[in-house]
């Protein structure tokens, strides 16, 4: 069976045009890999409980991974947070311009659907991935998010709002993932419940991490300008680099005791991802 990583890269779709520019940018932005986190979690709750549909399972991942790939795509242009780095590479919008990147960004929100609708699950099925997806994503989750997250630059939030912001903008799109994993495996409305509760959590940590890097990495580690969030509601600006460090810590702990009631082939399912990221805050501070 071949990797998610290489069914990837296998995969990025190159469109019959004589606009040749066109797939040259999808393959500039695709030719850089993140951490693919969002469909490594989907991808490890199907081989824990469905391993026959792991590489079923794969468009969907991609998906996925396209619809985040999007989001990063808008969010580094000069309208929001204007990064010329992404993934170690220049940012679309740096290397074509701007219409493309606004473009490309559109193609693979839309394409991330296209996949879902094309993967080989039953369509009552399909139609629940899709669900997903659109309302973590669109206007009542990421999208959402981005729009507060601009909107309130140099305005300083509560701590519940901007709580709000981090939870739409990028807990709800990991919450989302493991719950696609869960719905391809079907395992049924309460263990689906409970990992999206789970992965809000998870996401939420994952933001505050995110912040954290851009206080204490170097722009070659992160693969992307740091010192960026000058402007934002980051846990940095809210509460300082120490507080975010232990708001950090007590948010994993919280998420180790949710991670210790779930049935033993779940904490399989999940334990490597979460060695991984869990305390990332300090690994790399
Ligand atoms: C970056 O996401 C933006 C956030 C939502 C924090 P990732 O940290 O998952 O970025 P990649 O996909 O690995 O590049
Ligand atoms: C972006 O958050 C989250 C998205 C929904 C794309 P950031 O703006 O903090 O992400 P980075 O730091 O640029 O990756
Ligand atoms: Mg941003
Ligand atoms: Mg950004
Ligand atoms: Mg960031």
């Amino acid at each position: 069976m071949q990797s998610f990583e290489d069914y990837f890269k296998n995969s990025i779709p190159k469109v019959e045009t004589f606009y040749t520019d066109y797939n040259r940018a999808i393959e500039h932005i695709l030719s850089a890999s993140g951490k693919l986190f969002r469909p490594k979690l989907l991808l490890s709750i199907v081989k824990a409980y469905e391993p026959l549909l792991l590489e079923s399972s794969y468009p969907v991942a991609m998906a996925v991974e396209l619809f985040h790939t999007y989001s990063l795509i808008h969010d580094d242009l000069p309208a929001m947070d204007n990064a010329p780095l992404r993934r170690g590479i220049a940012t679309l919008h740096t290397v074509f311009d701007e219409a493309t990147a606004v473009l490309i960004g559109d193609a693979f929100n839309t394409y991330s659907f296209e996949l879902i609708a094309n993967s080989p699950f039953r369509e009552d099925v399909k139609i629940k991935l899709i669900k997903l997806l659109a309302q973590n994503g669109g206007i009542g989750g990421m999208v959402l998010g981005q729009a507060i997250d601009l909107a309130f630059e140099n305005t300083p939030l509560t701590l519940e709002q901007a709580e709000s912001l981090h939870i739409n903008k990028t807990a709800k799109l990991i919450a989302a993932s493991l719950v696609m994993g869960a719905v391809i495996a079907g395992l049924g409305k309460e263990i689906e419940d409970k990992l999206y509760q789970f992965g809000l959590d998870l996401g939420l940590l994952f933001q505050v991490q995110d912040d954290i890097i851009d206080v204490t990495l170097s722009e070659a580690e992160a693969g992307k300008p740091i010192g960026n969030d000058g402007d934002k509601n980051s846990f940095i600006n809210l509460l300082g680099l120490e507080k975010s460090v232990e708001y950090a810590d007590t948010l994993a702990k919280k998420i180790e005791g949710e991670f210790e009631k779930f049935d033993p082939k779940l904490q399989n399912a999940l334990k490597g991802l979460l060695e991984k990221y869990l305390y990332r805050h300090r690994q790399e501070s």
